[in-house]
């Protein structure tokens, strides 16, 4: 019997006879000739099907085989710098195949253009597309490049909890559930209040996790449960934190590029684009990006465009504001200082300047804007509780986060990275919903 392989392997095969346990993709045929694209999960080949070569009757079954049926296929490699897949430029010569189910004839995700709506309610089939399969792959390549990266350097994974008894990253997009006799229970916004506790035990950590947010916005930027990657340093500042995030998202991209090229070159990114990022990257105070707003509003011409880059100091910025910044520099840029009222109440006030907070934003380039958000945090307790009254946050839910600030607090930092937002930048994808396997927003929990 012929080894069973990877078609991401395949190169290593060429000129012997191998075994292919797939899915049949698409089928075009060519009088004598048959194609089938098969799909097995590591990636796409062709497999031809000579009807010189085989039996009548098998090259009938094959000629009718329909789209999904699921087979195994025995046959030679070839190298031919045509055939198509992924990697491609391999092909099968079937001298056997064996069809383990023939899918129904009606498969609803049939190659063409489907409308967005359609496609998400058939998000199940939809994964089998060649686009989402590259899109999946990527995604899981930034969450192992990621791990890859802080467990190397010195980072302790800890998991922390989905169900919390208080906001942490504001009331307004709470998931709540009634929590036996003790009230309510809320979803995790984020794990990071968590980690700040964790810190003080191991010094330096990470959650990476499912996060819940009940955005009312509907945009192309947000989902209602993602995965965020939220690191956490004791002894470190808002220059400790960029150094972090730069050397981090560099690995990313590096690792990225390293193994899914051939998943970035099928979804037609342009990879120039992301070869090109070197650290360090762009450090920007929020003062200066207001000023460059500013100047970019004098000189926008367009009436629509400039209505959309008015700014005022002291607002957070829209997605519009964010693509314009991004737009001016051709890799990720850093925005730092924000103002502390439009940012989270834990963020450590700026020297002299309280109206100003130590948090830093990262932004994409090409328009994509925000992939990490995160702060050097108050360290002191009596300035961390007085932010907490300000907010009207209940002071009781806190007790165990205000205790952490008399026992050995430290100066401390940590971020958190948007899984889904990465993969979007990375694969040039308009709308992070094909960036995560089954996509939750305002509109959708099924299937
Ligand atoms: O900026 P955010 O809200 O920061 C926090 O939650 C901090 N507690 C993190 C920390 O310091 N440990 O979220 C962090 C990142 C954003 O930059 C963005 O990439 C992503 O999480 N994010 C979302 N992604 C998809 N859908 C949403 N609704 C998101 N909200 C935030
Ligand atoms: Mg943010």
């Amino acid at each position: 019997m012929s080894k069973i392989i990877c078609v991401s392997d395949i190169s290593t095969y060429a000129g012997q006879e191998v075994q292919i346990q797939g899915w049949v993709y698409n089928r075009t045929d060519k009088g004598k000739l048959c194609f089938l694209l098969v799909r097995d999960g590591t990636g796409f080949v062709q497999c031809v099907a000579f009807k010189g070569d085989l039996p009548e009757e098998l090259f009938d079954q094959i000629m009718r085989i329909p789209q999904e049926s699921s087979v195994i296929i025995t046959g030679a490699v070839r190298e031919d710098k045509r055939a198509p897949g992924i990697p491609g430029g391999y092909e099968v010569g079937i001298k056997d195949l064996k069809i383990v189910q023939a899918a129904e004839a009606d498969y609803p995700m049939a190659l063409k253009d489907h409308g967005v709506d359609f496609a998400l309610d058939h998000r199940h089939l939809w994964l089998r597309m060649q686009s989402q399969w590259a899109i999946l792959r990527v995604r899981a390549t930034v969450m192992a490049a990621t791990r890859e990266w802080l467990d190397t350097n010195g980072f302790v994974e800890m998991s922390t909890p989905i169900l919390t008894p208080a906001a942490a990253e504001g009331t307004t997009t709470l998931f709540e559930t009634e929590y036996f006799d003790e009230g309510k229970a809320y979803l995790a916004q984020t794990g990071q209040l968590y980690n700040e506790a964790n810190i003080f035990s191991f010094g330096k950590v990470y959650c990476f996790g499912p996060t819940f947010r009940a955005e009312k916005s509907k945009t192309r930027r947000h989902l209602t449960e993602f995965w965020m990657l939220e690191p956490e340093m004791a002894f470190c500042d808002l220059d400790g934190l960029m150094e972090i995030e730069e050397q981090m998202v560099t690995h990313i991209i590096q690792r990225v590029l390293r193994d899914r090229k051939p998943e970035l070159v099928s979804l037609g990114r342009d990879l120039a684009k992301i070869e090109s990022i070197k650290p360090p990257f762009p450090r920007i105070s929020y003062d200066d990006a207001a000023k460059m707003l500013n100047d970019l509003y004098q000189k926008e011409t367009d009436p629509e465009k400039k209505e959309l880059l008015k700014f005022d100091w002291g607002i957070d910025f829209g997605a519009p504001h964010e693509t314009a910044i991004t737009q001016q520099f051709d890799k990720p840029v850093f925005v730092y200082g924000y103002p502390s009222a439009v940012k989270a109440f834990y963020m450590e006030p700026w020297p002299g300047r309280p109206e100003v907070c130590k948090s830093v934003d990262l932004l994409a380039p090409e328009g994509y804007g925000e992939i990490c958000g995160g702060s050097e945090r108050i360290s002191d307790h009596n300035a961390l509780l007085a932010r907490i009254h300000k907010e009207g946050l209940p002071e009781e839910a806190f007790k165990w986060y205000l205790e952490l600030r008399k026992y050995g607090s430290v100066p401390h930092s940590g971020f958190g990275m948007g899984v889904e937002r990465v993969t979007a930048w990375l694969c040039g994808i308009e709308h992070i919903r094909e960036a995560i396997p089954f996509p939750r927003t305002i509109k959708r929990v099924y299937p």
